[in-house]
């Protein structure tokens, strides 16, 4: 894992956004994983800026999103669909037809999870996968106990992740559906390159568990020790309990322009 400490939300955004255009530079028709929540938010804004000043182009690009609630009407503001092409899609070339996510209205679920393990392989997998980090070291929806081989299957959701996502509900938490799709860890694992960002003191003990913990079920995070090529993006706050931080920082105010992320 490489952890990259940076001063605020803002460099994040940069590095994060570097990250996305190393991989569309060298393949302009790159397969792009995009998560929702505030974590990446700053990413999409530097995407949405680069694109504008026609310093990149994800016009080629094909992406896929982690995760879904089960039972949002299509119409639904909340619909994770809805929310990426409000978040990225509307402020960048990506065509919107080129944008998957799986289907959590789809009549027969398991078969809809099965169908969207499929694409991603046709789509040949994901080449560069953004991911955000809950407060209990949950990636996409797989909350603590998920199963480190996980495929994209049915989730029942915590009770803390409903509470966490009830400001989008109007704070009502009975709003906030019960159940998701989600990619599992092992689905996740396959992509290529993992760029994970997490800001402020809430993720600070998720982040530590993630990069310094033991593997284990309990902080689904951890499973990205196994994987050969993360970036871990953080603010000071988000990287407050980490035990080698100095190290980290050294690491980084070292590397040479030569190399990539
Ligand atoms: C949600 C999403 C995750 C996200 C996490 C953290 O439950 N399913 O993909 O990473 O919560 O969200 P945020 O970035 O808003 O803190």
């Amino acid at each position: 894992m490489e952890v990259v400490i940076l001063e605020g939300a803002e460099q994040v955004g940069r590095v994060g956004a570097d990250a996305v255009a190393q991989h569309v530079a060298r393949d302009p028709r790159a397969v792009l994983g995009l998560a929702t929540g505030s974590s990446p938010l700053h990413v999409y804004r530097e995407l949405g800026a680069r694109v504008a000043r026609d310093e990149l182009s994800l016009a080629g690009c094909r992406a896929f999103l982690l995760d879904e609630y089960v039972g949002l009407p299509a119409d639904h503001p909340e619909t994770y669909r809805n929310v990426i092409h409000r978040d990225l899609v509307e402020h960048v070339d990506l065509d919107p037809a080129a944008v998957r996510g799986p289907d959590g209205c789809a009549a027969d679920l398991p078969g809809e999870c099965a169908s969207y393990e499929q694409a991603i392989a046709d789509a040949g997998g994901v080449d560069v996968q953004l991911l955000g980090i809950g407060a209990t070291g949950h990636i996409a929806f797989n909350e603590p106990g998920s199963s480190l081989a996980s495929r994209t299957r049915v989730k029942t959701l915590t009770r803390r992740t409903r509470l966490d996502n009830a400001r989008f509900f109007g704070g009502d938490v009975d709003a906030v559906p019960t159940h998701c799709l989600t990619q599992g860890v092992a689905t996740i694992l396959d992509a290529r390159h993992l760029v994970l960002v997490a800001l402020g003191a809430a993720k600070a003990e998720a982040v530590h568990q993630m990069v310094e913990g033991p593997v284990s079920a309990l902080w689904p995070a951890s499973a990205l020790q196994l994987h050969p090529h993360v970036t871990v993006l953080l603010d000071d706050a988000a990287a407050s309990r980490l035990q080698l931080a100095d190290y980290y920082r050294e690491t980084w105010s070292a590397k040479p322009d030569w190399q990539d992320l």
